[in-house]
């Protein structure tokens, strides 16, 4: 077991006390990550201690150990998986050369742009979610959300390590940069789109969590089979911690799916908002929301970039080492559904330039097994009711459907039939509005708020009525 360090100021196990620049260089940073965590963390909480887990190790069994925290002392640290010996690049132009443990000339900008655009998300969603605690629906699941943005801010610090011990100067401003950008500023947003959306209620952070965290699990899953070994071991340690976002997310809406249930059965009635639920459809509506926005994160269906960082060598497809065929893709085709003459049809293309519908591919098939979950708590409520994934080119703003008129079983459609269609497919007003009203604060023990189900079982063994949060 290669236990963590807990007596350093940032704990790790890269050996920063034998390299004082860099140790010197974090250090300096980390007060000001601490601003960024007081102005744009979790609001109201700062003294509140936390029933948390924190790494202790980068070992598969016990990596962890939970404890009471009060947030801002939480020991962010910087924790890479261990090196495999002998480990080679997996794909792309130098596949069975040793794998960098510098950065590649070369390469320098477009590996630099990866672990940027990657660590932007982190914080991104941690302001996004900073309101959140004032509304939670019980003691667990305040822990669940608390937990969730302490290790965002871990992988923040992950990506930021690979800036400053990797990229010199340039790396040093990238890392300022990442607390410079916040969530939804008109001046300095976020670079990508899902992460400049509001996360204003419960619901839409367990959509969230399912639906954009688990892109985040697949873009990590592809810079894990990176040639630059730093970022795979960076990222495979992240892989370990983001199952439990997912895992907030998945038993988060079953749950909503189940109280919503009992409620139908109950009164007898498919509305049951006026007796605190909340509807099948209006879930289906907040699903086609983040799902849409989700897939907007894998770029374009066709894209250049995509296929010269795999070719370089920096970021592979989804569980690469499992693909049998010659991981280089030079003459490989891969079917894309494309808008074409005011139809979509699916066209073989270049497997190289589809890498992101590729993964998009595996991102969707993950999600539907999600789904699948949440309509056996339906069906064996004995409901005629399903939740559905809508057609990938439904209310898409990037790639070739950006701004296309599709309704979510995927047909190309007038103007007129999107408006008259919208308030069935996304959101309404009124809907947030009603989601709104619901999220009235939980915090007496082992009691949850009525719109959700309680959880199956607590969080380490612990009962549900534990004081996950004990409030100040
Ligand atoms: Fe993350
Ligand atoms: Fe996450």
């Amino acid at each position: 077991m290669t236990a963590i360090d807990y007596s350093e100021r940032i704990p790790n196990n890269v050996n920063l006390a034998e390299d004082r620049r860099l140790r010197r260089a974090l250090e300096q940073w980390q007060p000001r990550f601490l601003d960024w965590w007081h102005e744009r963390g979790p609001q109201g909480y700062l003294d509140a201690e936390v029933y948390l887990r924190t790494a202790i190790s980068v070992d598969a069994a016990g990596w962890a150990r939970f404890g009471y925290v009060r947030m801002p002392e939480y020991r962010w640290g910087v924790f890479l998986a261990q090196p495999q010996p002998d480990r080679a690049i997996g794909f792309g132009e130098h596949a069975g050369q040793p794998v960098w443990r510098e950065v590649p000339g070369e390469y320098r900008g477009a590996l630099r742009r990866l672990i940027v655009v990657q660590g932007d998300t982190e914080p991104a969603s941690v302001e996004q979610q900073c309101v959140l605690g004032r509304t939670c629906p019980s003691l667990y699941d305040l822990r669940n959300l608390f937990q969730v943005n302490v290790e965002e801010g871990r992988h923040l610090w992950a990506m930021v390590y690979l800036l400053h011990a990797y990229f010199g100067r340039d790396g040093r401003e990238e890392a300022e940069e990442l607390l410079g950008r916040h969530s939804g500023d008109s001046d300095k947003p976020r670079i990508l789109g899902a992460f400049n959306e509001a996360t204003p209620d419960w619901l839409s952070f367990f959509m969230f969590t399912f639906f954009t965290d688990r892109d985040g699990r697949f873009q990590l899953a592809s810079l894990a089979e990176s040639g630059f070994d730093p970022l795979a071991r960076t990222c495979r340690f992240m892989l370990t911690e983001e199952a439990h976002h997912m895992f907030v997310g998945d038993s988060g809406i079953a749950r909503v799916v189940q109280r919503t249930c009992e409620l139908m059965r109950e009164r007898d009635t498919d509305d049951v908002g006026p007796y605190g639920g909340l509807s099948l459809p209006l879930l289906q509506r907040y699903l086609n929301f983040h799902f849409s926005v989700s897939l907007d994160l894998f770029g374009s269906e066709l894209s250049t970039n995509a296929a010269n960082y795999y070719s370089m060598g920096l970021k592979g497809r989804f569980q690469e080492e499992r693909i049998e065929d010659d991981h280089r893709l030079d003459s490989a085709a891969y079917p894309v559904a494309l808008p074409e003459d005011g139809e979509i049809v699916v066209r073989e293309e270049p497997a190289l330039a589809a890498l992101n519908e590729r993964l998009r591919d595996d991102y969707i098939a993950d999600c539907a097994k999600g789904v699948e979950r949440w309509n056996r708590v339906i069906r064996s409520a004995n409901i005629d009711f399903e939740l559905r994934l809508p057609h990938r080119a439904f209310n898409r703003s990037v790639g070739r459907f950006a701004g296309m008129r599709i309704s979510p079983d995927g047909r190309v459609i007038s103007e007129d039939e999107w408006q008259r269609g919208i308030a069935q497919w996304l959101p309404t007003q009124a809907d947030r509005e009603m989601v709104a009203s619901l999220m009235q604060p939980v915090t007496e023990r082992g009691k949850f708020a009525a719109w959700i189900a309680p959880p199956a079982r607590g969080i380490n063994h612990q009962p549900l009525d534990f004081e996950y949060v004990r409030l100040a």
